[in-house]
Parts: structure tokens; C-alpha cells; sequence
């Protein structure tokens, strides 16, 4: 069976779904194919912090009013380390910016229901997901669903994919440049009906590793601790847990963790990664799809927005007035910011983790890059200007 779309969207995840959203918003037509259920794509637990830009791109797609009503908007994280936490106040070093604590989770069901509401076309468990043509100006994805063939015959693929998706794996090697590092750590994630242990989010370097004190509400808590990449999850039983979340915690916070039954518990492996180009021919890779971020400092979904956010305008000004630039320089746009947020979440990942090959030496100017960032304002507002998401360059 043959449809005919503007946009070809593969997956639907964050990037494919905001996409379509606004797309529509400005009359221009899209259909989605995921190759999981609606149910699989809402259950994933994933990061949970906007930057402003993020919130305003949702905002954007009208599907912001829950954000701001059930959000914690949050003006500093704190740095601990040698058993101290220090404040990192964002609002005084950034000029008034804030972040948003809203989990990906609940981002993806808000624009689920939109787009539902709006009779959007969405092709859950696709098969056999194919994307073809792309050099050529009829573009087509195929799949195929219930035993039956589709073709989607369209402008524009957009691969929005994630890091294990089709279209960036679909384009030949010779096209496409690959830069790569892995962590040889990885982090153990808990969700916990407790109360947060301080006001803020706290990022703790200890001896015994990273941990991560977050929060999705005043009574959920989200905490991660820094463990081995090949780590057995059954080695952590909850005891361990608890134990592990007080020690690399400051005292004062540790009388603040009130130990519950987990609700969830994962382990999140740690990679960067960044394919480019990424457009290819009139297929343009979005989010996951071309880059990944190490989850510290929770870049990667506001990464996808901005890309989306650059796409979208792109395709507006190719429609509404036939204007082509922003598509060409789609990819050289996208990738500038791309590697600034790949530096960052690099650099906050190699301050905060214990690096099992690091010597006395590696640790002692760990050390004392933490304690430059917590006590000048040139070191925290460098953090600071970076947490809270560079501006858009176009
Ligand atoms: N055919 C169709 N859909 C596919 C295929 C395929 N062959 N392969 C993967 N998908 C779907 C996945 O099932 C998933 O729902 O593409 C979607 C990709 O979604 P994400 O991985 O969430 O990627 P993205 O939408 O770019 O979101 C980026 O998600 O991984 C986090 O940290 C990341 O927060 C960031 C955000
Ligand atoms: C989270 O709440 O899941 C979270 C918060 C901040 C990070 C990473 C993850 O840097």
C-alpha cells in the first residue's frame, strides 16, 4: 500500500514526535513509523532536565502546560566533594537562567496525547523498516505491519531513530565519519518514592566513585551511583544501594536519605558519540540517531530538541518561501552546538567519575579543578553558562 506524506519520520521517540507536532502546527503534513508499541516507547525512564530553550521549544508545540504546572524549576545544582557540598547558583552566574526537572518520560506522553488529539499519523510495530532513495527527490520509507507491505512515498526522511535505528546505519560507510569514546564505567539507576536529600540536584566525587542525588517530585527521588560498565545488576541488593547512596554523600545530606522500596532500577551505560554529516542527500538524522551524549549533565534530550528545533525551521522556510539555506547548512548548524554539548557532558563526566586507570596525580588535579569551579565565579559560570544550554546559533 501506497501514502504519500511530506516528511518521512522513522521512530518515535522525543525527536520524531516533537517534530511532527510542530511540522503540523504549521500545516505541513508528516507520518511516523515506530518499530515499538505506544506503551514500550512511554515506559522508558530516561533524564529529566530542560534547559529553557527545550521548554520553550514545547511551549512552541503547545504541549507545555503540564511542564509548568507539575515541574521543579531549579536555579543551581551543587558540586560535593571531600565530604562538602558547594552551591552552584545558575540564576546569579547565567543572568536569571533556570532549568526544568520534568522526566523524558512524561515529555513523551505529553506530546503523545497532542498529537492523538490531533489525529496525527503514528504506524506503531513497523516491521522491516526500510529508508530509500534518499539522493534522489522521491525519497520512501518502507515497512512493513500485520503481514502487509507499505511504501511512504515523501520530500524528506527525517531519522530520528536513536543510536540503534536504520537510517544512519542505512547510509555506506564511505559517506559518514564516526568519532567515538566509551567510559569504562557505567551508571546504576534507581527510582525511589522518597523526598529528595537537599533542594537542588547534587553531582558527588567520592572515592567510591560518581553518584547522582536527582528528583522527579518533593516525593520521588532518582538517584544514580557510578559502577562498573560489565556491572551484575543482582550484586546490588537494596541494602548495598542504601549504603552506597549515603557514603558518597556529604553528612548533613545523608541524614536527608530516607530509604524506600525501589520502584526501578537500571544500569545506563556511558558513550559519546557523533556521526557527521548529518544530512544525506534529503535525509536529515535528528537526536540519538547522529549523536549521543554520557547522561551527566542530561544533554542528550535537549540536544534532540535543538535539532529539531533547527530542522523544523528549515523545512518552514523551504515550504513557505522556497528559501533553502537553512537545509543546507542544517548539518554544519546542528554540529556546532553538537560538539559544545559533547565537550561539556565529556567534561562534567570526567570530573565527577573515579577513572579506574587514574593515579594519585590524576586525582589530586581532579581535585583542584573542583575546587576552581566551586570557588571562582569564572569556573562555575563557565559550568554554569554550559548547564543551562548555549544559545541557538540560527
Ligand atoms: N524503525 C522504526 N523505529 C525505530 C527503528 C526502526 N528501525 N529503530 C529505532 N526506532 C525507534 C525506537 O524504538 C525509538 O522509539 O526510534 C525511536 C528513537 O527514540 P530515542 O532513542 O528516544 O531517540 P530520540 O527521539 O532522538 O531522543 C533523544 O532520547 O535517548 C534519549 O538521551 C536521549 O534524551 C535523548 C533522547
Ligand atoms: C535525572 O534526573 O535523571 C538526571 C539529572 C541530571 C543528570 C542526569 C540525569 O545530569
Amino acid at each position: 500500500m501506497i501514502h504519500k506524506t511530506q516528511i518521512g519520520i522513522v521512530g518515535a521517540g522525543p525527536s520524531g514526535l516533537l517534530l511532527s507536532r510542530l511540522l503540523a502546527l504549521q500545516g505541513i503534513d508528516s507520518i511516523i513509523v515506530e518499530r515499538q508499541s505506544r506503551d514500550y516507547v512511554e515506559g522508558r525512564i530516561r533524564a529529566g532536565v530542560l534547559e529553557q530553550g527545550t521548554m520553550d521549544l514545547l511551549d512552541e508545540a503547545k504541549v507545555g502546560e503540564r511542564m509548568h504546572e507539575e515541574g521543579l524549576l531549579h536555579s543551581g545544582v551543587e558540586l560535593c566533594f571531600n565530604g562538602e557540598r558547594h552551591a552552584i547558583d545558575f540564576v546569579k552566574l547565567t543572568g536569571g537562567k533556570t532549568v526544568m526537572v520534568y522526566g523524558q518520560t512524561e515529555v513523551t506522553k505529553d506530546l503523545n496525547n497532542a498529537l492523538h488529539a490531533a489525529g496525527a499519523q503514528i504506524v506503531y510495530e513497523a516491521e522491516d523498516v526500510t529508508v530509500n532513495d534518499f539522493d534522489t527527490d522521491h525519497p520512501s520509507i518502507r515497512y512493513s505491519k500485520d503481514g502487509e507491505a507499505h511504501e511512504i512515498q515523501c520530500d524528506f526522511i527525517a531519522g530520528c531513530d536513536g543510536f540503534h535505528g536504520i537510517s544512519r546505519s542505512s547510509i555506506p560507510d564511505d559517506r559518514i565519519n564516526l568519532f567515538e569514546r566509551v567510559y569504562p564505567f557505567a551508571w546504576l539507576g534507581i527510582l525511589v518514592e522518597t523526598p529528595p536529600v537537599s533542594d537542588e540536584l547534587v553531582y558527588s566525587n567520592t572515592d567510591h566513585g560518581f553518584a547522582l542525588y536527582s528528583m522527579r517530585s518533593m516525593t520521588l527521588s532518582r538517584f544514580y551511583l557510578q559502577c562498573a560498565p560489565d556491572e551484575d545488576i543482582n550484586e546490588w541488593s537494596d541494602n548495598r544501594i542504601w549504603d552506597e547512596l549515603a557514603y558518597r554523600l556529604d553528612d548533613e545530606g545523608a541524614k536527608n536519605l530516607t530509604p524506600a522500596p525501589l520502584l526501578e532500577k537500571g544500569i545506563t551505560p556511558m558513550r559519546s558519540f557523533v556521526a557527521e554529516p548529518m544530512r544525506f542527500g534529503n535525509m536529515f538524522l535528528v537526536g540519538d540517531a547522529a549523536h549521543i551524549v554520557p547522561p551527566t549533565g542530561a544533554k542528550g534530550l535537549n540536544l534532540a530538541v535543538g535539532d529539531v528545533r533547527y530542522l523544523w525551521r528549515a523545512l518552514i522556510d523551504h515550504y513557505k518561501k522556497g528559501d533553502g539555506g537553512r537545509l543546507e547548512r542544517y548539518s554544519e548548524t546542528c554540529l556546532r552546538r553538537v560538539w559544545k554539548a559533547q565537550r561539556f557532558s565529556w567534561w562534567l563526566t570526567s570530573l565527577m567519575h573515579r577513572f579506574p586507570e587514574a593515579s594519585p596525580f590524576d586525582r589530586r588535579t581532579q581535585l583542584a579543578e573542583l575546587d576552581f569551579v566551586t570557588s571562582t565565579e569564572a569556573g562555575a559560570r563557565a559550568m554554569a553558562e554550559n548547564y543551562v544550554g548555549l544559545p541557538f546559533d540560527d
